[in-house]
């Protein structure tokens, strides 16, 4: 059935970007162990004013085969419901004291809440069940001043994994019980980063209404890589202190998590665009990887970057073609998504022999990651492209002076020098670029003025 439905939704999803695009994602999470592809949290915010959306945008994740895990929080419906009841709600360092009485109000809205999702995704025509107890084994996480909040000592995945073999999608509540199966009240939060510690997903999902987090102008943030942006992020007067612990807590998050987990905060609406494009919509959060500089090539790394390069490029180097090249040094990411060669240029000025990036490590915002680390290692620099190649309107805006000659551009940065920027110039135009011969390959050369992009 997935089968047969595969294609023409692979084209659906098209329409969002390209189809390749969505064709990668889908075969990249249907890879991942059923059970493994995503945990997804849904706030109360959510419940209360996406639920058609929500329902409809997880029917489809449902209909591709893919089954994510749900876990809800209901704290907005809680506190309407703890008001109405005239209990006040009381929260120590964020989380929510739990009287008797306020347990008596919380399990029926907790218990409704999962009910009304699970309803919505069967009228969606999407078989779900709804899992309110047995998962989270707790302890009172501090009886006396916090009552019956619950902090997770272990979690049992059976019932989870019962549901997903019997093709329904879990949907998880955020309660647990002690071991002699007393109902303790768990966090949303906490309970999202225990399971997933224990699932180690592909994908962790928040859906917020806002979906994604914004930066000063209110625009949202498309990718933050946490080893690259995080203290810059929170040294930011604009970054306000429930930004800051949602950042704190994604960090705390991934940390055990492998390398390739990343976290998307997004909307109902907005879900299916950020699962299956690169550019996404939302905010990406990833761990960032370490971007290495080294000063010559390490043959096991070789064959990685000549993949890398070629694949960007859609061309193939010549064997010899690091023959003849003085390294500068080489910036490459731990996975090897993403390198740049360096060569030592004209002048003592370096060049800029490769930059390549895989589409979807651009997605991550790896790309900028990698310029960052380029440009404060070297200042100083000068590279060519092709005009046509669309990397160039956005050399356009990174460099300082650009150069069209021909089909090329020439860009420099960091010299103000017009002789010494005529002489990379030139430099630039008359380098082997190391390609094995492709059809119709000549370099024109025509005239053309510094500083004025084409
Ligand atoms: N579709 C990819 C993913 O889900 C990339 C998403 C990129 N999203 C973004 N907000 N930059 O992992």
């Amino acid at each position: 059935m997935i089968n047969s439905i595969r294609p023409i939704v692979v084209e659906l999803l098209g329409q969002l970007g390209s189809s390749r695009e969505a064709r990668q994602y889908l075969e990249q999470f249907s890879q991942v162990n059923e059970s493994h592809f995503a945990v997804i949290k849904v706030g109360g915010g959510i419940l209360a004013e996406q639920l058609d959306e929500l329902a409809a945008a997880l029917g489809f994740l449902h209909r591709l085969g893919l089954y994510p895990i749900v876990l809800h929080g209901a704290g907005q419906q809680l506190d309407q419901a703890l008001e109405e009841a005239g209990i006040a709600t009381v929260k120590h360092e964020g989380l929510r004291v739990t009287t008797e009485d306020v347990m008596a109000v919380a399990r029926p809205v907790i218990y409704r809440e999962n009910a009304r999702l699970v309803d919505r995704l069967e009228q969606h025509g999407v078989r779900a069940r709804g899992l309110l107890h047995g998962i989270f084994e707790c302890e009172f996480e501090d009886r006396d001043r916090l009552g019956l909040v619950g902090q997770v000592k272990q979690i049992d995945l059976t019932p989870i994994r019962t549901a997903v073999e019997a093709g329904m999608l879990p949907v998880v509540a955020c309660l647990g019980e002690t071991r002699a199966g007393q109902v303790l009240n768990i966090n949303a939060d906490i309970a999202t980063r225990e399971l997933v510690w224990k699932i180690e997903p592909y994908k962790i999902i928040f859906l917020t209404p806002t979906g994604g987090l914004l930066d000063d102008s209110g625009r949202i943030i498309s990718s933050i890589s946490l080893s690259s942006d995080y203290d810059d992020l929170l040294a930011r007067d604009w970054v306000h202190s429930g930004m800051r612990l949602k950042l704190q807590q994604i960090r705390d998050m991934l940390e055990p998590l492998p390398p390739a987990a990343s976290v998307s905060i997004t909307s109902a609406v907005k879900l299916t665009r950020e699962l299956f494009t690169h550019s996404g919509a939302g905010t990406l959060l990833r761990k960032g990887e370490q971007i290495d500089w080294l000063e010559d090539i390490p043959e096991p790394r070789r064959a990685a970057l000549e993949q890398l390069i070629e694949a960007s490029f859609g061309r193939q180097l010549q064997p010899d073609w690091l023959q003849g090249r003085r390294l500068h040094g080489l910036l490459i990411a731990q996975s090897n998504r993403a390198a740049a060669v360096v060569l030592c240029g004209h002048d003592g000025v370096p060049y800029l022999d490769k930059l390549a990036v895989t589409p979807e490590a651009r997605g991550e915002g790896l790309g900028a990651s990698l310029w960052q680390a380029l440009i404060s290692r070297c200042p100083q620099l000068y590279w060519r492209s092709r005009v046509n190649n669309p990397i160039s309107n956005w050399y356009f805006q990174h460099a300082d002076i650009s150069h069209r000659q021909g089909e090329w551009v020439v860009f420099v940065n960091g010299c103000a020098d017009f002789p010494q920027v005529d002489a990379l110039t030139r430099d630039a135009l008359q380098r082997d670029s190391g390609w094995l011969p492709e059809q119709a390959a000549g370099a024109q050369v025509s005239s053309g003025r510094i500083g004025e992009p084409a």
